[in-house]
């Protein structure tokens, strides 16, 4: 596995070249309460090019450097920090253990950049995450300068490193996307789950609890806080309350996706509380699932988000005319975005260690940027229909339905990581029968 971090910091080094340097720090611990801590994840950008986890680190690669281009500066190895909080690698481990070439106490990281700017001509860094870090940094830059008075080479520019290291990101290697595969096989087994569970009197929290169960049964964690949507909460699009109790004939919408080593899945489902849909929710939930189906199939090297987004816009308009809630010309309806009173958000996103993963959705020119084999995405068209709107028939008042899928770009179309996940309303129904 370190070969793997090894050639993703290569290739950042290539892209840096040899006048460069870059400095990637890890994430902070955050405080929830008092002296409670969140349980801590390391910065994805960090972690993809070290695959360390251990928090107060700071990555520098030099590319060219004499004693070897990567340098980790963290926390020397402490025993009585080890008997409260467990192993840490300190300067040696996490030389032996990951490849590193120079480590150094995270308390001189300011001289350690003082004097590795030297001779270097651009500092490849992102401004504005860290002020303390940025403030430290700002002074090794102006230290740096005194070299210069003595005829030597210092930093002339700071380049933001996250479009580059984003870029990277955006393109799954093999090992990444067997991780993303894993993930999403353990988030298909807790929507299976909910599945299983799911009946009038259960309350929301109570499904997202056999979720979390699934997930920490696999060590996994969630990638987000499930959304579990009873009846109208569906139409509250990030609804996470989860504390209402499920009744007959609503529909229960679940969007949850685990974390699985630092990888994220992202499905949703929307099913029958009772087993079996209405008339009129199976009206939405066929048209949801028409487009959402039309548009994976869709997803090929050369496809845009905008193109899928414009394909999913007219679908719908299409189907919610042919169903009486819209009405007048489809080309009209799309102009002046009559679907937006229900269906109010994109068709996907970039998905990887980030739910909403890295990378820029707009090419240099300003346009949808076009797929490549390697990227993953997600692919969520839904219909929600609020309690309020007097436009609508009764019936159809209160139902949200968002069906999604992660979908993995291939040479020649695409691979459907969340496939063995049912869809199809006989599926759904006939797995629910079996909960009687
Ligand atoms: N679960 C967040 C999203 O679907 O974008
Ligand atoms: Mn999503
Ligand atoms: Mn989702």
């Amino acid at each position: 596995m370190n070969k793997e971090y090894e050639k993703r910091r290569q290739k950042l080094a290539r892209i840096i070249g040899s006048n460069g340097i870059a400095i990637i720090p890890t994430a902070n611990t955050r405080i929830r309460s008092r002296d409670t801590d969140y349980p801590y994840r390391p910065d994805s950008d960090f972690y993809y090019y070290t695959g360390f986890s251990e928090p107060d680190a700071v990555m520098i690669l030099a590319p060219g450097r004499d004693d070897g281009p990567f340098v980790v500066c963290l926390r020397p190895k402490n025993p009585d920090t080890e008997i409260w909080d467990g192993h840490m690698e300190g300067l040696n481990g996490i030389k032996r253990n990951f490849g590193v070439d120079q480590s150094f106490k995270i308390e001189e990281l300011e001289n350690i950049l003082t004097s590795l700017f030297l001779g270097r001509q651009k500092i490849f860094f992102t401004l504005g995450q860290d002020e303390i870090l940025d403030k430290l940094l700002m002074k090794a830059f102006n230290a740096s300068k005194a070299g210069q008075r003595r005829g030597g080479v210092v930093p002339t520019e700071i380049v933001s490193l996250e479009p580059l290291i984003h870029e990277m990101r955006l393109i799954k290697s093999k090992h990444e996307i067997s991780l993303m595969k894993r993930a999403a096989k353990i988030s298909v087994d807790a929507h299976k789950r909910v599945f299983r569970n799911c009946a009038p009197g259960v309350y929301e929290y109570q499904i997202e609890a056999d979720i979390i169960h699934e997930f920490g049964m696999n060590g996994a964690t969630p990638a987000y806080t499930s959304i579990v949507a009873s009846g109208e909460n569906a139409c509250t699009l990030h609804y996470i309350t989860n504390r209402d109790c499920m009744k007959e004939g609503e529909l229960l919408l679940t969007d949850a996706g685990c974390e699985h080593e630092m990888y994220a899945a992202d499905i949703t489902r929307t099913i029958p509380v009772s087993g079996s849909y209405n008339q009129e929710q199976k009206k939405i939930y066929e048209l949801v699932l028409k487009v959402q189906k039309d548009a994976i199939s869709s997803v090929k090297p050369g496809q845009t988000f905008e193109g899928l987004q414009s394909q999913a816009i007219r679908g719908l308009t299409v189907g919610l005319k042919k169903l009486g809630i819209l009405s007048g010309r489809v080309d009209n309806l799309i102009k002046t975005e009559a679907y937006k009173d229900y269906y109010m958000h994109g068709i996907g996103h970039w998905l990887g260690m980030d739910v909403h993963d890295v990378g820029v959705y707009m090419d240099p020119k300003g346009k949808s940027r076009k797929f490549q084999a390697g990227m993953v995405l997600t692919i969520e068209p839904g219909i929600y229909i609020s309690k309020k709107n007097k436009n609508v028939p009764s019936e159809y008042r209160g139902i949200g339905v968002r069906i999604e899928d992660d979908v993995l770009v291939t040479k020649k179309g695409c691979e459907v990581l969340t496939q063995k996940l049912p869809k199809e309303i006989n599926e759904i129904e006939s797995i629910m029968a079996k909960n009687n």
